[in-house]
């Protein structure tokens, strides 16, 4: 398929990555995954916002402008007919010589492709299971970098143990997992980690928040403990790709009575409903 990089719309075989670029060299960059139905970006104001946030956060400038890179991103769903998947897009601060200061003279250089992805019928229907492991990552999780080796060890050592997902937990407070955001329901209540620099502000999170407000479902921001995740009524992941996939037991527990609960059920009802 089409790439786009270094301001250029290629097939993927002609894109030539530097071996001195820093995001390869030091995870030096950030990214976004954005996901696309029936051929536009979803929420595409919010993770442009938050790739924003993160630039700024790494002192990474962004010489396309929001602008230019949200026109980019169109383009190449367009030139890949892309109608269902995603689209990810990465900045890393430029090309350089390894050492460890920013470089002088470098420009972020931009890689961008898409995927064709159905959404995740199956999971979202029967839910997945999950283990719980210390959330080792740094203290700016809300950035989004190109930083994820805590992210891979977590979701490899789960598959290994036979679960889908590893929930994070800080001195068991429940943060997130290896690549969304944990909701669970207690007596009515849905409850999930605050947007702070512990987790990274996911656009889905605040997606299902704004639904389950609209619903008229109390919803609380506060840290929640490990107990209250194994004694939770429901619980469920949200992200770009996960969309709202229940977990249905932790840690070999079973949550409720093991799966998918009501609540959970209509926030997917008015998920579908809100990606038209
Ligand atoms: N992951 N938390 C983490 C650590 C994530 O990596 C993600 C997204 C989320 C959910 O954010 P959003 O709803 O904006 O997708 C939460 C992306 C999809 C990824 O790395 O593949």
């Amino acid at each position: 398929s089409i790439c786009w990089y270094d301001n250029a719309f290629l097939p993927e075989e002609e894109v030539r990555i530097s071996p001195y670029d820093r995001g390869y060299n030091f995870g030096d960059g950030i990214y976004e995954v954005f996901r696309v139905y029936g051929g536009r970006l979803f929420e595409a104001e919010a993770h442009f916002e938050r790739l924003r946030l993160s630039a700024e956060g790494l002192k990474l400038a962004l010489p396309w402008g929001i602008e230019g890179l949200r026109a980019a991103m169109s383009e190449l769903v367009e030139r890949n007919a892309l109608s269902e998947g995603t689209v990810y897009l990465q900045i890393t601060r430029g090309v350089a010589p390894r050492n460890h200061l920013f470089p002088a003279g470098a420009a972020p250089v931009a890689l961008a492709y898409t995927r064709e992805v159905a959404r995740p019928v199956q999971a979202m229907d029967q839910g997945i299971s999950a283990i719980t492991l210390e959330d080792i990552r740094w203290l700016h999780c809300n950035y989004k970098t190109l930083n994820l080796l805590a992210n891979v060890l977590a979701k490899q050592e789960a598959a290994e143990r036979g679960a889908a997902d590893a929930v994070l937990h800080r001195n068991s407070t429940v943060t997130e997992s290896s690549a969304s955001n944990v909701m669970i329901v207690k007596d009515g209540v849905l409850v999930t980690h605050p947007a702070n620099n512990l987790i990274l502000h996911g656009v889905t999170r605040a997606v299902t928040l704004r639904l389950a407000r609209a619903a008229e479902i109390p919803a609380e921001e506060r840290p929640f403990s490990l107990d209250e995740l194994y004694g939770a009524d429901e619980a469920f992941v949200t992200g770009t790709t996960v969309e709202i996939t229940p977990i249905v037991s932790v840690d070999g527990r079973k949550i409720g009575d093991g799966r998918p609960g009501p609540l959970t059920r209509r926030l997917q009802r008015e998920f579908s409903a809100a990606i038209g």
